[in-house]
């Protein structure tokens, strides 16, 4: 057993013992024990309690891969924290414990412990499903961007508050879970509490910090009288009060509180104000980004601590763990890539990590009120529906051989999951290099972790003697059926447009300047490169658009970069980069022109048009005025032959 608070114990993995071996020591947590140092923080999964049965078997399938410790997402407490559309957990009544039961039994099944994160959301939950007015430490305007308001809390609120909290403990004990979560951070209730900029109370539970964070040291007491005994208490806080830019503390009243109730909770599970650091891509913010914040947590706590930091490096987690920083290694998106990254980690089967590329994908879901998916694991959030495993596949059906046509990331995949399952497979590749977009998008700035879906994949099928891989092959449609395979899958890509065709313009755009005046994103990763003022339609909205900006501002072109959204790259709000990205253009001087579509571009200058008034608008240039244009891609082609012809039937 680890002695939390001291220095870490010797290593006693059971099976492979190993330099990793630390990582799996138990770990005491108040009454209940993980089973090692491996610890899934509270993740949402657009699951929640709408679809208890996809929750269940996603949550198992981490504790089969190895994870100590498996929590819930965020877990609504009573009906004026209600997050639809976006599908929190609940709690709300014993009607909800058997939903819950599900998964805590499958999480259990594998020896792990399960964990739930009670939440109050004040004035960020709507409450558009319930229609309950929110309510929070004082009347605050709505933050997730509706119009509306929280009523501040009385006295009557604060006691209901804790009534609530208690009742959803003992829930979360009866639906079997082992650790029980007061969450005050992320901008919710309780943060609200503890802030002296939101607390503006006049009672006892405003003004000094005692004052403020007693609602906190009463949920924490309460939910230990409750349920104490035989479940842990955790505290989720954020340790930093924001705003002293990346990487770079600053240290008040969420410090202060950590010191004053450092003995209170069984287990601290800190985190920082800035949700797009914390939780950043991998364009901005690297592994292990947020020790600077950490480094002080265990000199004032003798509790176990659980931090974050997209760790899916043993060395890392490792080093954490011996120069006590943490004593558990936290992870939502490092189990969401690979939920059998301990298990690989044990078995020393490193080269078969699934390593997490921080593109936050995952995350989307959220925002879109939809179940979760992963770049990197396609099973994530499938595993109950349709029955797909991480590490598992139904043998072949037959023994056909199979033909993927490209190597990219989606011929990749088949020829990895094909090969898999045991089929003969041969993986065409018309270039020298494997991984299509993905080794291409790489080489662009802040994408360098992207190429670990190249990685993974090519690592897997090196090792499988059934796949072979060719290339320099680029194939005709006669080629292809020459090599008489019985399936043939096609995966060759596709290439962004250069003629206007988007969203805005529907047909491509007549009026458009000389081709060597064009360029589109495959240009510039090839290495064609405009010079001089440069115009940059973003009509995909997504990341391409941004950092194509970023590396042509960053090698000295004169970029005006148009889109007719209101924002730069707007779809990364999903991804919670798009501030980053608008922040890094404007430092790099790049001229931004929202809500103007492109219409036209002579040569010489770009006709513009407001999408709200229709005005036009001309973007001075030079004479020659380069282009970029960054639309959505159509699928790539074989290249023909009028004796084609393509017979095949479906693979078992
Ligand atoms: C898909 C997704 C959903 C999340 N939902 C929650 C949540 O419900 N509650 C919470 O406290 N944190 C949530 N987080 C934040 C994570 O707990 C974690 O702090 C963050 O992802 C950084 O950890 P990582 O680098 O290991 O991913 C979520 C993160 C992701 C990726
Ligand atoms: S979607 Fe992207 S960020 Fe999320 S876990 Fe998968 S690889 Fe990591």
């Amino acid at each position: 057993m680890a002695e939390v608070g001291g220095s870490a114990s010797k290593a006693t993995a059971t099976d492979g013992a190993n330099q990793y071996g630390i990582l799996f020591e138990p770990v005491r947590i108040g009454p209940v024990t993980a089973p090692n140092r491996f610890y899934q923080v509270p993740h949402c999964t657009g699951l929640g309690w709408l679809r208890p049965h996809m929750q269940a078997e996603l949550r198992g399938v981490k504790a089969e891969g190895g994870w100590g410790v498996v929590n819930t997402e965020y877990c609504s407490i009573h009906p004026s924290s209600d997050d639809l559309p976006y599908p929190s957990a609940s709690l709300w009544d014993d009607g909800d414990i058997k939903a819950h039961a599900l998964m805590t039994e499958r999480v259990h099944e594998h020896g792990a412990l399960a964990g739930v994160e009670l939440w109050h959301g004040g004035e960020r939950s709507a409450n558009l499903y319930t229609r309950e007015v929110s309510i929070d430490v004082a009347s605050l305007p709505n933050s997730a961007g509706n119009p509306c308001q929280s009523r501040a809390m009385d006295k009557s609120d604060i006691r209901d508050l804790r009534r609530w909290h208690r009742d959803a403990a003992l829930r979360a004990r009866q639906a079997g879970f082992d650790i029980v979560y007061v969450y005050a951070t992320h901008g919710y209730t309780l943060s609200h509490f503890l802030s002296p900029v939101t607390n503006t109370r006049s009672d006892e539970y405003g003004g000094s910090l005692e004052n403020r964070t007693r609602l906190l040291r009463e949920l924490i007491e309460e939910t230990r009288e409750a349920v104490g005994d035989t479940v842990a208490v955790a505290v989720r806080l954020s340790v930093d009060d924001g705003g002293g830019g990346d990487g770079i503390p600053v240290e008040g009243y969420g410090r202060d509180t950590l010191e004053l109730l450092a003995e209170l909770p069984d287990l601290w599970d800190l985190n920082i104000a800035d949700y797009s650091y914390e939780m950043g891509v991998s364009r901005f913010v690297k592994e292990g980004a947020l020790e600077d914040y950490m480094a002080f947590a265990k000199s004032v706590t003798t509790k176990p601590v659980v931090t974050v930091g997209r760790f899916t490096s043993p060395d890392a987690m490792v080093s954490q763990v011996r120069r006590g920083i943490v004593d558990l290694i936290g992870a939502a998106r490092p189990s969401i890539a690979d939920p059998f990254l301990p298990a690989k980690i044990r078995e020393g089967r490193l080269d078969d990590i699934r390593e997490c590329i921080g593109c936050n994908i995952c995350f989307t879901g959220d925002g879109k009120g939809v179940p979760i998916r992963c770049t990197q694991d396609p099973t994530m959030g499938e595993e109950w529906r349709r029955g797909w495993h991480p590490e598992k596949i139904a043998p072949k059906g037959s023994d056909d051989s199979v033909l993927v046509v490209g190597a990219g990331p989606a011929g990749l995949e088949a020829a990895r999951a094909l090969g898999q399952r045991g089929y003969s497979v041969t993986l065409a590749e018309a270039g020298r290099e494997l991984g299509g977009r993905v080794t291409q998008e790489s080489a662009l700035p802040g994408l360098s972790e992207w190429a670990r879906v190249r990685d993974y994949r090519v690592q897997q099928i090196e090792k499988m003697p059934n796949v072979a891989i060719y290339r320099e092959s680029a194939l005709t449609a006669d080629d292809v059926l020459a090599f008489r395979a019985d399936h043939v899958v096609i995966a060759t890509g596709a290439r962004w447009r250069a003629d206007g065709f988007g969203r805005y313009n529907m047909e491509p755009l007549a009026g458009l300047g000389p081709p060597e005046r064009l360029f589109t994103p495959d240009d510039i990763m090839a290495g064609r490169l405009p010079e001089g003022r440069v115009v940059l339609f973003d009509d995909d909205h997504y990341y391409m658009g941004g950092v194509i900006a970023e590396k042509l501002a960053a090698s000295g072109a004169r970029l005006t970069l148009v889109t007719p959204e209101d924002k730069v790259s707007a779809w990364g709000v999903y991804t919670v980069e798009q501030i980053r990205t608008q922040c890094r253009l404007i430092e790099l001087g790049v001229e931004i022109v929202t809500a103007h579509g492109l219409e036209a571009c002579d040569g010489g200058e770009a006709v513009l048009r407001c999408v709200y008034t229709g005005r036009e608008r001309r973007v001075a240039a030079d004479a020659l005025y380069p282009f970029v244009v960054a639309n959505p891609a159509i699928a790539g082609k074989l290249t023909p032959s009028a004796s084609s012809s393509s017979s095949s039937t479906p693979l078992d």
